[in-house]
């Protein structure tokens, strides 16, 4: 009797819209089985709209900034097979002066979805994927990984933290069959820049690229093994060279002009839906 072999599956957090949604809708069109994570409620219904008969397409909420939601996610997952394919894609942003706009609260949840649940997630479903000597995992970096971010600091250091994580653990995963490959997005229109307070900033406001073809570019790198992927226009890919070369005092002055608010005060707050 022929056994019939399971589909691969993949998990991307942060799923239910923008560059995640993009990502899932390219793993359900390549017959991957997907599971989608977000916060909200709608994740369920973007599951559904990439659903096709006989594969399965499954929204799950999770509020990833809580440790205990993250540990719930990783048994969920543990029961629905083997995982083949892990983009940890989840990440927000808050824009505005450090020291005045924003809570504590605010900046730390940052922190803890962006890096915290990133780790843990890593650490919860890599060792598996080892242990089967196959495996794609898909880190949503930024090109603000590359230099420090004025108005957006802790988003900035966040994205540092996870270039420099994913790189580090593509080292020591080379060779066993699960490669490490960092997306690293120029600026993309989501509701990245409405969410963190930046529509009034000049990067807010600017030219942006399509999430579909960052999440076709990220696929494609992954599923090819690639370090990692720099999507956007061909200021954003000089931007990336020059951040190469230039001293972070100029590399922060320039950012200062992209990420300053218009009007005073009227960044954080100003885009809030
Ligand atoms: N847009 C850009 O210009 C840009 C550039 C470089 C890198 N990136 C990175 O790309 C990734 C995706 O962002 P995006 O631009 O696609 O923004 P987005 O449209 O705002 O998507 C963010 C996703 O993360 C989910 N999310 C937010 N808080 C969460 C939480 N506490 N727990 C679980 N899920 C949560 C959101 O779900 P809910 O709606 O349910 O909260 C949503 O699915 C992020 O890591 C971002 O840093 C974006």
């Amino acid at each position: 009797m022929l056994s019939s072999i399971p589909p691969p599956l993949a998990l991307v957090t942060g799923a239910s819209t923008g560059i995640g949604f993009e990502l899932a809708r390219e793993f359900a069109e390549h017959d991957f089985d997907v599971v989608l994570v977000a916060d909200e409620p709608e994740v369920v219904d973007a599951a559904h709209r990439l659903s096709r008969p006989g594969s399965r397409v499954v929204g799950v909420r999770a509020d990833l900034t809580v440790p205990a939601e993250v540990e719930a996610l990783v048994a969920r997952v543990g029961e629905m097979g083997a995982l083949t394919a892990l983009a940890l894609n989840a990440g927000a942003g808050v824009g505005g002066e450090f020291t005045e706009e924003s809570t504590v609260d605010e900046q730390l949840a940052v922190v803890d979805l962006n890096v915290r649940s990133t780790v843990h997630l890593a650490k919860s479903l890599v060792p598996g994927m080892l242990g089967r000597a196959h495996g794609r995992v898909l880190f949503t970096s930024s090109i603000a990984a590359l230099a420090p971010g004025p108005y957006q600091s802790v988003y900035n250091a966040s994205k540092s933290f996870v270039q420099s994580f994913a790189k580090a653990l593509r080292a020591e995963v080379a060779n066993t069959g699960v490669t490490v490959t960092s997306l690293m997005p120029g600026p993309t229109d989501t509701a990245f820049f409405r969410r963190s307070g930046q529509l009034d900033t000049p990067i807010g406001a600017g030219p942006k690229v399509d999430p579909a073809e960052v999440a076709r570019a990220g696929f494609a790198a992954m599923m090819a093994g690639r370090a990692q992927v720099v999507t956007g226009s061909l200021l954003v890919k000089a931007q990336v060279l020059l951040g190469r070369v230039l001293p972070d005092r100029v590399l922060v002055a320039a950012h200062k002009l992209l990420t300053r608010p218009r009007v005073s005060g009227g960044g954080r707050g100003a885009g809030r839906a």
